[in-house]
């Protein structure tokens, strides 16, 4: 159990370790070229874990010094199969993108992960990756996905219109496009992260993006791969996590009196949703961009407390911050007046069901919050009273929640509160050193 107080200022400048989807990138990318890769700044946490242990079982040798990752690559054809499932744990994201390496190299091995991994929906890379030659089965749509080895030489070009904009999915089929005999094409209806277009094409592949518009539809995200360029490794510093930022970000804004600055944090515009639904509150946030890093933008976060206004978030807005809903849900409970989100289902099929889990643990703790199909409504001006919350084995339920507890009457208990550890282990020891009282 950990207990939340209600907070003094938060004041400080913080540091933040690598961003998560980089990390994992960054690390399986590293095993399919031949030679060392070199990552600093990774992310060492649950699910990133679960990647690494991965990579040691289809032969692929790793080392951790502090946060400088080391992997020895293989290349796709030196991968192998291990002779035991492969437990992803927690990780979606390990899931998928490896199951696109599975396919590419056509290793027979088993992808298996926690009761919370196995529910969710994997029909949407075994599908496609079938419809591209791989031997590939997964009873319901649902892991443990089995994979049987490869008969042919190499697997088909393909064209996908994906239902859904997701990252995951689009990363795993152009993996498996490394392997495919001409052109993987990708359509999403929203901007998912591009993290792997950009670090793929740091290493030498050869990709196309476009944004098609038709009169008088919403625009579509197109991606395409050309294989056949031979892979670099990798040498990166990766930037800070937004994700992470985010809860901090949301504390700061809340808590009379803040002030933080957080250094070297990721500012990929396909994962900033959140600082332009912040501004358009009214938040006093300033940015410094400092560069670029293999095609990734980073620079400094400035953010002092801000009496918020409620607003609607919808449409593409929503892609572009899709795993910043719990906290986002927080500060937008203490506006001044009403928010609400829509187009936001896919919340439903994160780590637990986020739009359930928010509406029930903010009701737990006396705020005023309506549950959609698609989203959900805020009444605002909300003034949380404290109590004992459940985060659903779901890491940013959790800090959403501490963050809820810095401004809360009396402390937020919260259950559970390791799987924090999840994505961001140190986020409770830098409440505490920006001032929060946490015991
Ligand atoms: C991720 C993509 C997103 C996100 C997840 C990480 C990634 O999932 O929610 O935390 O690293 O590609 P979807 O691809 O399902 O949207």
């Amino acid at each position: 159990m950990l207990k939340i107080s209600p907070s003094a200022p938060l004041k400080g400048t913080v540091v933040l370790t690598g961003d998560k989807s980089l990390s994992h990138r960054a690390a399986l990318f590293a095993a399919l070229v031949t030679g060392e890769s070199r990552i600093e700044n990774f992310l060492d946490a649950g699910v990133t874990r679960s990647m690494l242990n991965a990579l040691e079982k289809i032969g692929v040798s790793w080392s951790l010094d502090e946060d400088v990752l080391t992997v020895h690559g293989k290349g796709l054809a030196g991968l192998t199969s291990p002779a035991s499932p492969i437990n992803c744990g927690n990780s979606a994201t390990t899931m998928r993108l490896l199951a696109g390496v599975c396919a590419a190299s056509g290793l027979s091995v088993v992808l298996d992960g926690s009761d919370g991994l196995r529910s969710r929906p994997m029909n949407r890379i075994v599908l496609p990756l079938k419809k591209m030659g791989a031997t590939i089965n997964a009873v319901n749509g649902q892991a443990p996905l089995v994979f049987s080895g490869r008969s042919t030489s190499t697997l088909s070009s393909a064209s996908f219109n994906l239902e859904v904009a997701s990252a995951q999915v689009k990363t795993c089929l152009l993996l498996a496009g490394l392997a495919a005999d001409g052109p993987v094409r990708i359509i999403e209806p929203g901007p998912s992260r591009d993290h792997s277009e950009r670090m793929l094409a740091a290493m030498g592949a050869r990709l196309e993006k476009n944004v098609l518009q038709e009169f008088g539809h919403p625009a579509k995200f197109e991606t395409i791969l050309h294989p056949g360029n031979e892979l670099n490794p990798i040498r990166m510093k990766l930037p800070g996590d937004f994700s992470s930022a985010a809860f901090l970000i949301t504390a700061a804004l809340i808590t009379p009196g803040s002030e933080l600055t957080i250094r070297n944090v990721g500012l990929n515009p396909t994962r900033t949703g959140l600082l332009d639904a912040f501004m358009a509150m009214g938040a006093h946030i300033d940015v410094d961009d400092k560069g670029e890093q293999n095609g990734e933008p980073y620079g400094d976060i400035h953010v002092q407390y801000s009496q918020l206004r409620g607003i609607s978030v919808r449409g593409p807005l929503v892609v572009r911050m899709i795993d910043e809903f719990p906290t986002f849900a927080v500060a937008a409970a203490l506006a001044e007046g009403e928010t609400v989100v829509h187009d936001a289902g896919e919340l439903r099929l994160k780590e637990s069901d986020r739009i359930h889990s928010i509406c029930k643990q903010l009701k737990a703790i006396g705020i005023n919050i309506k549950e959609h199909d698609d989203g959900f409504h805020l009444s605002g001006n909300a003034s949380p009273v404290g109590g004992i919350v459940e985060p659903q084995g779901d890491h940013r339920i959790a800090m959403a929640l501490a963050c809820a507890g810095l401004v809360s009457s009396s402390p937020i208990q919260i259950n559970n509160p390791k799987i924090i550890h999840e994505s961001f282990p140190e986020f409770i020891p830098t409440l505490i050193g920006l001032g929060a009282t946490i015991g």
